[in-house]
């Protein structure tokens, strides 16, 4: 396999900088306009959940997809917190006893163990929101078109059809609701399209809007997509197997938990080593999708291969 330069690393912590000071300006303590009082304690568990860790991939990866296309600044990395805040959402959700039941994130409490339930609930919805209000500012793009279309983007890959659908399926794979509260046994097929919903969507959608964003052609938006969708299995993969092989001191979340719970993993289907085969596999395929690009887009390839190679 070959490894992401160490250069890759310095260009993605500069990045997540300015999406952190980005995160820290929309969840200031001032209200905004049309807004009566933020409440302190609903603000305080937001910030917790979306300030201070996190590696920022979907936003970098909106940023330079939408690079590729000659297109930077601050209005991009505006748009690139949407989807990190919808990230952040569902991790304060998935966190939640109802769910993972998770006391550690991001190597700190999880919201619902430094606030409380009723809170941690809030604050992922007050994220949600939040998310879709800073996609349809005008101060995040000047078409109203290209706003519409990230908004209706970003539902899609949030919702019934992605994220949400794919947490459902998640939970049904422990065998929750069955009578004899077995796991299911997924297929292969049946693990890709879960993994696709729960994890891809989001990873996919900020390569796809990125482009948006930037003007590029139709075609360009797809080719980015489908990227995306390999990437975004990847990512899925390399969680599932970090969940077998990593600490959470690396981590910052609790590991060997999947196995336990019956989660639908095609680690638990396949085994490590078969897996890590795959992701080299992934991310050839990934470079292939984007060599139409040559150098240009060696920083989005350098992504693809640190997202499968990545150790925390
Ligand atoms: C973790 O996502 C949750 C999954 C979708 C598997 P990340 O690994 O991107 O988490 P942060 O944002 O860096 O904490
Ligand atoms: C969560 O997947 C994906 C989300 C939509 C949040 P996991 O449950 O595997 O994520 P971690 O391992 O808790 O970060
Ligand atoms: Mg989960
Ligand atoms: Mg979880
Ligand atoms: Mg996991």
């Amino acid at each position: 396999m070959i490894t992401a330069p160490p250069r890759f690393a310095a260009h993605l912590a500069r990045t997540a900088d300015q999406v952190e000071a980005m995160l820290a300006h929309l969840l200031d303590d001032a209200p905004q306009p049309g807004e009566a009082l933020r409440p302190p304690r609903l603000l305080a568990a937001m910030r917790h959940a979306v300030l201070g860790g996190g590696k920022r991939l979907r936003p970098f990866l909106m940023i330079e997809a939408a690079r590729l296309f000659g297109v930077e600044g601050d209005r991009v990395v505006r748009a690139s917190t949407a989807v990190e805040l919808v990230h952040c959402y569902s991790l304060v959700h998935d966190d939640l006893p109802q769910m993972d039941d998770d006391d550690l994130r991001r190597g700190r409490p999880t919201v619902h163990r430094a606030f409380d339930e009723a809170t941690a609930i809030l604050a992922g919805d007050a994220l949600l929101t939040l998310a879709f209000d800073v996609a349809a500012d005008p101060a995040t793009h000047a078409d109203p078109a290209v706003r519409a279309e990230l908004v209706l983007r970003l539902a899609r890959a949030s919702g019934l059809g992605g994220m949400v659908g794919g947490q459902m399926l998640d939970l049904a794979a422990e065998g929750r609701w069955t009578a004899d509260r077995r796991p299911a046994a997924l297929g292969d097929a049946e693990i890709r399209r879960l993994q696709a919903m729960k994890t891809g969507a989001l990873l996919r959608l900020p390569l796809e809007a990125g482009a948006l964003l930037a003007g590029a052609a139709t075609s360009d938006v797809a080719r980015l997509g489908r990227f995306g969708a390999v990437v975004g299995l990847a990512f899925q993969i390399a969680d599932d197997l970090l969940d077998v092989e990593a600490s959470a001191e690396a981590m910052g979340k609790a590991t060997g938990k999947d196995a336990a719970r019956g989660k639908g993993t095609l680690v638990a289907l396949h085994g490590v080593s078969a897996m890590k085969a795959e992701l080299d596999r992934l991310v050839a395929a990934a470079s292939a999708e984007l060599a139409v690009y040559g150098t240009r887009a060696e920083t989005l390839i350098a992504a693809a291969r640190f997202i499968a190679e990545r150790k925390s």
